[in-house]
């Protein structure tokens, strides 16, 4: 147990949780994105079900538990990373020069903070004041958040995180198959394809919701 607790802790035991947890928030947004989706049908009585059903099931409070835990583990370890990174650099080396490093890759830190900030209000705005409120009508919150919500603004903030989750995913999905190993010239290529494709699709489509509920309805 020793051992293991060394090997968390160690640099590439580090590296290995972020890639880890990573993967169950890449899968997580899939999950969360089909869910959404079930809004654009009707008038959002399938998507009160679906959000009445998510609710309900106690299992997925276990696997909300968990959730928090990766999102937890993989922010704390990124911030700790980035720290210990800061310290090894050279003094007056403020610039980190990278040639022929995809540009997404040093601006990790902020791209994730841009995300965390953004998961603060979303967190607060559905699933606090609505779902922990007792509200059963999720369909109206959502769309009066992306009409009117911050006098007509959180639409374009939620667009803004989503560029940024976009350019997160980029580098973040390639990086996290390599640190588990997977870097080999047959593979790599598609791998990076993955990582784009996963990176355009996911945060343009979860765009769509804001962007169709403040001009469409
Ligand atoms: C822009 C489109 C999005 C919409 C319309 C949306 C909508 C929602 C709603 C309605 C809930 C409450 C669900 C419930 O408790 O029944 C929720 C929860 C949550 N959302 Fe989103 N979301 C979006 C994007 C995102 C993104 C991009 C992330 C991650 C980066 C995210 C992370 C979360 C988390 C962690 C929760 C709490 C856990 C849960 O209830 O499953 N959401 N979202």
């Amino acid at each position: 147990m020793k051992w293991f607790l060394q090997f968390l802790v160690s640099s590439i035991g580090r590296k290995i949780l972020m890639s880890l947890s990573g993967f169950v928030l890449m899968f997580f947004l899939v999950f969360h994105l089909s869910a959404n989706m079930t809004i654009l049908r009707g008038n959002g009585e399938l998507f009160n079900q679906v959000a009445q059903v998510l609710s309900s099931v106690h299992v997925l409070r276990i696997l909300e538990a968990l959730l928090v835990l990766f999102f937890a583990l993989h922010i704390v370890q990124a911030y700790y990373l980035r720290y210990l990174e800061a310290k090894a650099r050279p003094k007056g080396y403020a610039m980190r020069k990278q040639f022929g490093t995809n540009p997404a890759s040093l601006i990790m830190i902020y791209t994730g903070s841009i995300i965390l900030l953004f998961l603060v209000f979303h967190i607060k705005m559905f699933f606090v004041d609505v779902r922990m409120a007792g509200n059963h009508d999720m369909y109206s919150a959502v769309r009066d958040a992306f009409k009117t919500g911050w006098n007509g603004w959180h639409w374009l903030f939620t667009v803004a995180s989503l560029a940024a989750l976009s350019f997160h995913l980029v580098h973040g999905a390639e990086s996290a198959f390599q640190t588990l190993g997977l870097r080999h010239k047959k593979y790599t290529p598609f791998i990076r394809l993955f990582a784009i494709t996963f990176a355009v699709l996911i945060p343009a489509a979860f765009a769509v919701l804001p962007v169709y509920f403040h001009f469409f309805k």
